[in-house]
């Protein structure tokens, strides 16, 4: 099923926020600011729920909503979904990306290509153990194409599963915690905007490379 699998990272947020304020407020950390903040965070949360929701009914339709959106914009958008999850498992994420760089499709499948990139890391990341997590998301324009990488250190996608992983099913986390469909999932967003997605084990990490046609 594909909709509980997009709607896991915002619940898991949810419920951080939801653990954060109880002992915030104990630790006398609760003031108008911090509900502000912590308001503004879960908003998000539910809007993309409620965006993802419509979306999806549309998911296997060719004609879902398709426009053009600026890259950097669109990956900006993500990082602000996974921030406070992020800063707690202490990962950094680097942006390179020209703001001149735009791409044509479904904006919120977009997202989701990303997200189950970057929550893959941070699975990663947190399976090894890994110290000085970082994820690097860079775009280049070559010509008609776009050129999107997004790499980590996080020491690598198993050999034993890597000619697989944009395959359905395809897992090495244990059951309740991956159901391997969240590059399946990737890879049909990419095909649909008739682009390609691979991937490499680069020195410690893994380096996805998606292109797509301008
Ligand atoms: N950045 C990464 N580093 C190391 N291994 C990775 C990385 N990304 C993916 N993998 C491997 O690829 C497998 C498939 O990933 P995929 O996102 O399709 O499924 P999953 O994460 O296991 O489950 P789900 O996304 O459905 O919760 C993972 O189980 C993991 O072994
Ligand atoms: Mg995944």
């Amino acid at each position: 099923m594909l909709l509980p699998h997009q709607w896991k990272q915002p619940l898991n947020a949810l419920t951080m926020y939801s653990d954060l304020l109880h002992s915030d407020f104990e630790e006398g950390n609760v003031d108008k600011a911090y509900i502000d903040d912590m308001l503004e965070g879960v908003q998000v949360q539910i809007d993309h729920m409620t965006t993802t929701l419509g979306e999806f009914r549309n998911f296997f339709r060719p004609n879902s909503t398709v426009s053009t959106f600026e890259l950097l914009k669109l990956v900006n958008s993500v990082l602000f979904l996974v921030k406070d999850e992020f800063m707690k498992n202490s990962i950094t994420v680097d942006v390179q990306i020209d703001k001149t760089i735009t791409l044509e499709g479904n904006e919120n499948e977009f997202k989701h290509l990303i997200l189950n990139i970057i929550n893959n890391a941070k699975d990663a990341f947190n399976e090894q153990e890994i110290k000085g997590r970082n994820i690097v998301i860079e775009a280049s324009q070559d010509g008609d194409t776009t050129q999107l990488n997004i790499q980590d250190n996080a020491g690598g996608i198993p050999e034993n599963v890597i000619a697989h992983i944009f395959e359905a099913n395809v897992t090495t986390k244990e059951a309740g915690k991956g159901t391997g469909i969240g590059l399946y999932m990737s890879a049909q967003i990419v095909e649909k905007m008739n682009g390609t997605i691979t991937v490499v084990n680069v020195d410690d990490g893994a380096s996805f490379t998606i292109l797509l046609k301008v």
